[in-house]
């Protein structure tokens, strides 16, 4: 049985390809699958790969995956919270509860963009943080986590 690797997608990340291309580039959330699921296959990995408009769903996601991390077979989560990371107690208050080790990542460099984005709360909360790389973030992010 491989050490899963969940990523997890929050608002509005389904809309890549055709949101904000400037800031996002022109791929889509499918593309961004095949590109983890071909970063998992490198590592020997399994991929849970979601994706949620809604707050709770990837709180319950998290506690799924802190199941797998009891259980001895999580390699990590890889969390695009979205806007959720400038707003969410809840998903740091999940991942801390959880104990599972994650990365933070981003798209988007964040710290280029307005004040509002500059804060995370799930940053204190994370292993690590990936951001500013684009889509290709994902795969270095899964490239991470196969050596924790
Ligand atoms: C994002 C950055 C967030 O500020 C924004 O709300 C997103 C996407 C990124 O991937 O760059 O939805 O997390």
């Amino acid at each position: 049985m491989p050490r899963l690797v969940y990523v997890l997608n929050g608002p509005n990340l389904n809309l890549l390809g055709t949101r904000e291309p400037q800031v996002y580039g022109a791929q889509t959330l499918a593309d961004v699958q095949r590109l983890c699921e071909a970063a998992c296959a490198r590592h020997g990995l399994g991929l849970v790969f979601q994706q949620s408009n809604h707050e709770g769903a990837l709180i319950d996601w998290i506690h799924e995956a802190g199941r797998e991390h009891a259980a001895g077979r999580l390699a990590g989560v890889v969390l695009n919270a979205g806007a959720y990371t400038h707003t969410s107690i809840a998903l740091p208050d999940a991942i801390k509860g959880t104990g599972v080790p994650l990365l933070e990542l981003h798209i988007s460099n964040v710290f280029a963009r307005e004040a509002f984005r500059h804060h995370s709360w799930i940053s204190p909360a994370a292993r690590a943080v990936v951001c500013g790389l684009g889509v290709a973030g994902y795969a270095l992010a899964i490239d991470a986590l196969a050596q924790w």
